[in-house]
């Protein structure tokens, strides 16, 4: 009990209700994401088959298998299209193993279409069923085969199972021991909005929770990519899937591109977010680059064409083939990056290179903002390598441990408000090793990175005036083995559950709490946490207001592992009787997995304001939001 009394705190926080501060940016919480951690295929492109245009490896049939006594199957170097060169030729039956299975729920109905031919006239049966065979699943007939390729499609309808389950394969079997070939083999199950979407449900439901401002995309390395032959090709990603070729990623793994330009701006929708583009600038992540010339300026051409496609009128080249891919209207998009972290490129060619594609992109579309893929002037210990070329925005990116980002925290309030504005476009708190180095931690985050997270968190928000827009990286992550490329994650999936990392509860409670201006907020008695023989505060706070509605919201971020009491002193109004506080809390190393994925996990409850003022007691290590409306 001692000890329990020794080990509290009070501090002393002064709010002031009548002197609003900078204005909060409206696109302050967003969505970073590319093709890493099986993102995409294996993640939220919901295609059920692996290797479904035998693309993966040119020399063996990855991912399949021959399914029975009898049965082979061979690779062979001939398909139906030019972007399916290759198909699967079929003794019998084949089987595909699925990313880590098949997600097999009560009366799904999964999507069938195929490319197939066999010698002579025949039917086959698709099934989904148990990996050894013994229990089928949903099965149905494939008819209509025969000597010519033909596209086919069928639905395959789940009976009742007792529990979901993921140990399932897909298997397309001949009556007897008849030859037949397979290309661009696709499964879908029940997708996001009624099946009008390819994305997984419950990935989209993840990211609504998180209200993103905006997506930016398509990377990342994966933008880039290791070669200069690498890129991302958006040009490529339109169209049937058949006839997208796909390409390698930088993450060890070829990407069927199912998630092209236009998936991704209908994800944007999914969400309610707006587009925020990276445009390739002629930079492969070994370092070669192309020089400001002729060859540059095909991809100058391609980035305007790019935006065209998002943004331009039906009447234009591009614009129509949005059209025709389904969407009339143009997109709302504002912001362009130029490149994704061009610092590396040692050969200093990023400013002559930004300068081009500045130009170019600023006097077709005046209206865009365009954000420099450099950072800040102590990103990775750069300094701005701009020099003739106007920052508008520059991207920082930061992955440093739980400590660092508390000594983050105020970074931002000094910063010259005359430079461009800050896209933290890459950041997240990490505990131990660093997501890179041997050792690191994860999948995903523990409380402790959440806490370094949200002291983060406050000091963007606090100076949201300059600190524009933020995202944290990676947002996805295949559990399974093999699923992993970066360790350090959002929200974690495996073939049938999906789970919020506790950064992912702090960032869903700091965005869904956000007011449109920053209120002052002073803390005072604050006590201290020592690391390394540095002392910081233990204790984050930063306050917003809805200007429209009165409502306040004030976060707390307790680093110290003792309950700390913040006694509030209010000036230039009142506040409400009661209001909500809500709460993640925990030891410093716990996570949350697919077996436990709510062991940190926000909860709420009312806080009365006493005769004395309002009082709010947080817990040791833990984030909280506090809601209450004021009155002036
Ligand atoms: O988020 C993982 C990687 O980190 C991104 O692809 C890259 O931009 C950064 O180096």
């Amino acid at each position: 009990m001692i000890l329990a009394l020794l080990l509290q705190h009070t501090v002393q926080a002064t709010l002031d209700l009548g002197n609003p501060g900078v204005k909060v940016s409206p696109s302050l919480y967003g969505l970073m994401t590319e093709e890493i951690n099986y993102s995409y295929d294996g993640g939220l492109y919901a295609e059920l088959i692996r290797n479904r245009a035998f693309l993966d490896d040119t020399k063996q049939p990855r991912h399949w298998s021959a399914a029975g006594d009898g049965s082979t199957i061979t690779l062979e170097k001939a398909g139906p299209t030019t972007a399916r060169p290759y198909s699967l030729k079929v003794k019998g039956a084949a089987a595909n193993e699925g990313f880590w299975g098949f997600p097999i729920r009560s009366n799904n109905s999964y999507r069938l279409s195929l490319y197939v031919k066999a010698d002579s006239k025949t039917n086959l049966i698709a099934s989904l069923e148990s990996r050894d065979g013994s229990k089928v699943y949903a099965k149905t007939q494939v008819s209509g085969v025969d000597s010519a390729w033909r596209k086919v499609s069928a639905v395959l309808k789940a009976g009742s199972v007792s529990a979901p389950t993921a140990d399932a394969r897909f298997v397309l079997r001949a009556t007897s021991l008849e030859t037949f070939s397979l290309a661009q083999v696709s499964l879908f199950p029940p997708t996001y909005n009624k099946n009008k979407t390819v994305f997984r449900s419950d990935l989209v439901e993840k990211m609504q929770a998180l209200k993103p401002t905006f997506l930016r995309f398509p990377g990342g390395n994966y933008l880039e990519g290791n070669t200069l032959k690498d890129y991302f090709p958006w040009e490529k990603t339109l169209g049937p899937i058949e006839d997208r070729p796909g390409h390698m990623s930088p993450w060890g793994y070829r990407s069927t591109d199912g998630m092209g330009l236009a998936e991704f701006l209908q994800w944007c929708e999914a969400i309610n977010s707006k587009p925020v583009l990276g445009v390739y600038a002629g930079y492969a992540l070994n370092g070669d680059v192309i020089k400001p010339g002729p060859e540059l300026d095909k991809f100058v051409q391609y980035a305007l064409d790019e935006i065209e496609y998002i943004v331009g009128a039906p009447t234009t080249k591009w614009g129509a083939q949005r059209v025709r891919d389904g969407h009339p209207k143009p997109y709302p998009l504002e912001y362009v990056e130029i490149g994704n972290e061009d610092g590396f490129d040692k050969s200093g060619s990023y400013p002559a290179r930004y300068t081009v594609f500045y130009r170019a992109i600023k006097s077709k579309y005046p209206q865009l903002s365009i954000i420099s893929s450099t950072g800040g002037t102590d990103w990775l210990g750069m300094k701005y390598p701009i020099k003739d070329s106007p920052l508008e925005v520059v991207d920082e990116h930061y992955y440093s441990t739980a400590w660092e980002m508390m000594t983050m925290a105020n970074k931002y309030d000094s910063f010259d408000r005359k430079g461009p504005k800050v896209f933290v476009g890459e950041w997240a708190a990490h505990t131990g090793p660093a997501p890179w180095e041997a050792g690191a931690k994860g999948p995903t985050s523990d409380m402790r990175s959440a806490i370094g997270d949200a002291a983060f968190m406050t000091g963007m928000e606090r100076n949201s005036d300059h600190v524009v827009m933020s995202c944290y990286a990676p947002l996805f992550v295949r559990v399974d083995p093999g699923g992993m490329q970066w360790k350090l994650n959002l929200v974690g999936y495996n073939t049938l559950d999906t789970f919020g990392s506790p950064s992912y509860y702090a960032q869903t409670m700091f965005a869904q709490n956000l007011g449109d201006r920053v209120l002052p907020l002073s803390l005072s008695g604050v006590a201290t946490q020592q690391e390394g023989g540095k002392t910081l505060p233990g204790c984050f706070a930063s306050a917003t207001i809805d200007s429209k509605t009165g409502t306040v919201f004030i976060k707390l971020v307790n680093a110290l592992d003792s309950e700390h009491t913040f006694n509030f002193n209010t000036k230039g109004g009142s506040l409400a009787a009661t209001g909500t506080l809500t709460t993640i809390t925990g030891p410093n190393d716990a996570v949350n997995s697919i077996a436990e994925p709510k062991k940190i996990f926000p909860s709420t409850k009312k806080v009365a304001v006493g005769s004395l003022g309002l009082s709010i007691k947080v817990p040791g290590n833990s984030v909280n939001v506090f809601q209450i409306k004021s009155v002036r």
